[in-house]
């Protein structure tokens, strides 16, 4: 039996790829123009870094990493998310040596070892930025107009923009306390993994999607009601900067996030058309986590969105862009040598920049025809005996149906101008 690609993930073929790269284009561009820079981190890390980053308690560390011994028995992990990996280049390549705040943005696969399904794969592709040393609110408010503003560019609508605070520690520790007590008595209607998280993690019983838990929590106490005051001046902060800003978004006090390492603001955006998966985006501030790993005490923000889930956005939406042919002419050559005078017209063209092909198959003019059409390709150049005999070339408009006579001497001339003039 053919061997198949593994569970949860895809091949990005011609024809898709496009969408990828205009997507990442648009991307750049913004992070361009807020003035981040890249920054390219390994595909896998010691575990460590994920189980003290990301956190003990999280599904993504107890469920779904990739982890394996490598050759010299150490614990590696292919990276299931990147904050942890950029607050570690941070300490590592001492980024706090360098004006602060860094604003970094990345692309990238990730891994995550979840059951597949729509908008849910294990090999996925984020776009994220981290801004590290800077604790004001201007930084969050930043960031998350960041966000808006690429998806303004992209054309997306009917986005929901969630935002809340989930305190510091010492305002989750009171939450924590409280929103136990209020579900001990409703403790048997919770759902299992809610049951399991009412010990370790009972935030997240607040997002959980069952009804049963959803009715529980009716009146729970939210993280908003147990805001110290420092923590309430930055969410109110954030919040006057993003009306500023323009983005249109909702508190939302249920909402927190499945990863440990976020302190105050906490944002997600949904698309509700792409399902059951509709988180494009999510992020927040993890003051304390460059010191958990190991360095100095270094404020941060960011966020990630996931590449499939906006490309399946813009699709729903009809915000994409048609893919277009980029090959500008199809050199169709008769016979031999026609091949060999083909070739020489064809790298002088290629060495100006202008995108042509060749039939590798040695296939009719007929034939040929018909395939550069399919292509979308614009012009056909047609070299055979009777042309090689007059030293001339046949470039004829496969959209316009007419076709005109150059000299062979003249032809690279005439094509560079028609390129240019972009006919
Ligand atoms: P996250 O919420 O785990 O946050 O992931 C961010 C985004 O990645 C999600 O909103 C979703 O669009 C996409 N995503 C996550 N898992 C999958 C999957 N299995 N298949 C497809 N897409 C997925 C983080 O990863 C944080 N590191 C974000 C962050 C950066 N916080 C601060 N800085």
């Amino acid at each position: 039996m053919a061997i198949q690609r593994p569970k949860g993930t895809q091949d990005l073929l011609p024809g898709t790829v496009e969408r990828w790269q205009y997507l990442e284009e648009t991307m750049r561009n913004v992070c361009r123009e807020y003035g981040y820079e890249e920054i390219r981190t390994p595909m896998f890390e010691a575990t460590e870094l994920f189980q003290r980053g990301v956190g003990q308690t999280t599904d993504i560390v107890k469920k779904e990493m990739y982890t394996f011994l490598d050759k010299g028995d150490r614990s590696m992990t292919l990276r299931p998310e990147m904050t942890a990996a950029v607050c570690r280049a941070y300490v590592e390549d001492k980024l706090y040596g360098r004006p602060q705040p860094v604003k970094l943005y990345y692309i990238g696969p990730m891994f995550r070892y979840e059951r597949p399904q729509s908008g849910r794969f294990r090999q996925f592709h984020q776009f994220g930025v981290e801004v590290l040393g800077a604790e004001q609110a201007v930084v969050d408010a930043e960031g998350i107009s960041l966000v808006w503003n690429l998806y303004q560019r992209l054309g997306l609508n009917r986005l929901e923009v969630h935002v809340n605070s989930v305190g510091c520690l010492v305002c989750r520790t009171k939450h924590r306390a409280q929103l136990q007590d209020f579900l001990t008595t409703r403790r048997d209607d919770l759902c299992r993994d809610c049951q399991d998280r009412f010990e370790r993690n009972p935030l997240r019983i607040l997002d959980c999607k069952n009804p049963n838990c959803q009715a529980a929590t009716i009146g729970a106490p939210t993280t908003c009601d147990t805001l110290c005051e420092d923590c309430s001046t930055h969410f109110g902060r954030v919040l006057a900067l993003l009306g500023a800003a323009g983005v249109v978004y909702r508190v939302n006090p249920r909402l927190v996030r499945g990863l440990d390492y976020y302190t105050k603001t906490a944002f997600e955006v949904m698309v509700e058309e792409i399902g059951a998966q509709s988180a494009i985006c999510g992020g927040g501030r993890y003051d304390g986590l460059v010191e958990e790993i190991g360095g100095p005490p270094t404020p941060g923000f960011g966020f990630a969105m996931g590449l499939e889930r906006v490309l399946a956005a813009l699709q729903v939406q009809n915000l994409l862009p048609e893919g277009k042919s980029r090959l500008f002419a199809m050199l169709i050559a008769l016979g031999e040598k026609a091949q060999i005078e083909g070739f020489s017209l064809l790298s002088a063209l290629r060495t100006q920049g202008i995108p042509v092909s060749i039939d590798l198959l040695s296939r009719s003019l007929k034939t040929q025809l018909k395939s550069a059409d399919r292509q979308g390709v614009r012009y056909a150049l047609i070299l055979g005996e009777e042309e090689l005999k007059q030293k001339v070339l046949l470039i004829r408009d496969l959209t316009l149906g007419e076709q005109t006579m150059v000299p062979l001497i003249t032809a690279v001339k005439e094509i560079i101008k028609m390129y240019r003039r972009g006919v």
